[in-house]
């Protein structure tokens, strides 16, 4: 396989950075973003990954990131939106305000570092774009007004730029991970086997990628089999 050139948003931890460990060992060449500088100096110094600083809710970082891309690697070749974080809150109780930043990261920051990206994919009528959502934007649940509608968006714009990508060769897939033990929402040290880890989801989005590129998986959910069992 050839070697590809990834951009991943988000991968300073979590499924982020798990996905930049899975690419560099697969011999790709990884950009990753994230916003805390330690967390960027440890990734990049453990896989030889190029981190930097750059929030994908600031279009100046977007413009930033899409052009460190170009200088260092030539260009992109797989897109992941991974970055994303959860504000959860009934309804009665919710914070306008936090949804709309919630929505600047989850789904504008997406929408934006896509913009800038698509042109040379549709170009060299080559590409894929991997964007995470969630199965909470499959199912909504108590308090998930805020971060299921993100989700259920990213879905949905998923399927809009499969639409209108696909005569350019261009591949979009939407990952839907079910609880995965990483430090979102500030859940940290669980460490149950039966639950699903990063590393899972890594492999998931590289297994859709290694499809022919005559195949598009345009949706894949992903569960733990069994998470219900105790440690
Ligand atoms: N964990 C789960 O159970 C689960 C389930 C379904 C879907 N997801 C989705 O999977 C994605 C990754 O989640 P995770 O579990 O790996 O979470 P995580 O461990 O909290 O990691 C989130 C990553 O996103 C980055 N990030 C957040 N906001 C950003 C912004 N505005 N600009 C740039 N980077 C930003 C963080 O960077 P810094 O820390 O450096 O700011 C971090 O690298 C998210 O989209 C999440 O919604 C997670």
């Amino acid at each position: 396989m050839d070697k590809r050139r990834f951009l991943i948003t988000g991968g300073s931890q979590g499924i982020g950075a798990a996905l930049v460990a899975a690419a560099r060992d697969a011999g790709d060449d990884v950009v990753f973003t994230g916003r805390n500088e330690e967390l960027i100096a440890r990734v990049a110094a453990e896989t030889g990954a190029h981190g930097m600083r750059a929030d994908v809710a600031l279009a100046d970082d977007n413009a930033r990131t899409v052009a460190e891309c170009r200088a260092r690697m030539g260009g992109i070749d797989v897109l992941v939106n991974n970055a994303g974080f959860g504000y959860f809150a009934h309804i009665g109780e919710l914070q306008v305000d936090k949804m709309k930043s919630q929505f600047d990261t989850n789904v504008f920051g997406l929408v934006d570092l896509t913009n800038r990206v698509v042109p040379e994919m549709k170009e060299r009528e080559r590409g894929d774009i991997v964007n995470i959502a969630s199965t909470s934007g499959i199912k909504g649940h108590p308090g998930g007004t805020s971060y299921s509608a993100s989700k259920w968006a990213v879905r949905g714009i998923s399927q809009c730029w499969q639409a209108e990508l696909r005569p350019h060769g261009v591949r979009v897939v939407c990952i839907c991970p079910s609880e995965v033990q990483t430090n979102w929402g500030g859940k940290t040290g669980r460490d149950n086997p039966n639950k699903l880890f990063a590393s899972d989801i890594a492999q998931a989005i590289l297994s859709t990628l290694a499809a022919d590129r005559r195949a598009l998986w345009p949706e894949l959910a992903v569960f733990a089999t069994n998470p219900w069992k105790e440690a």
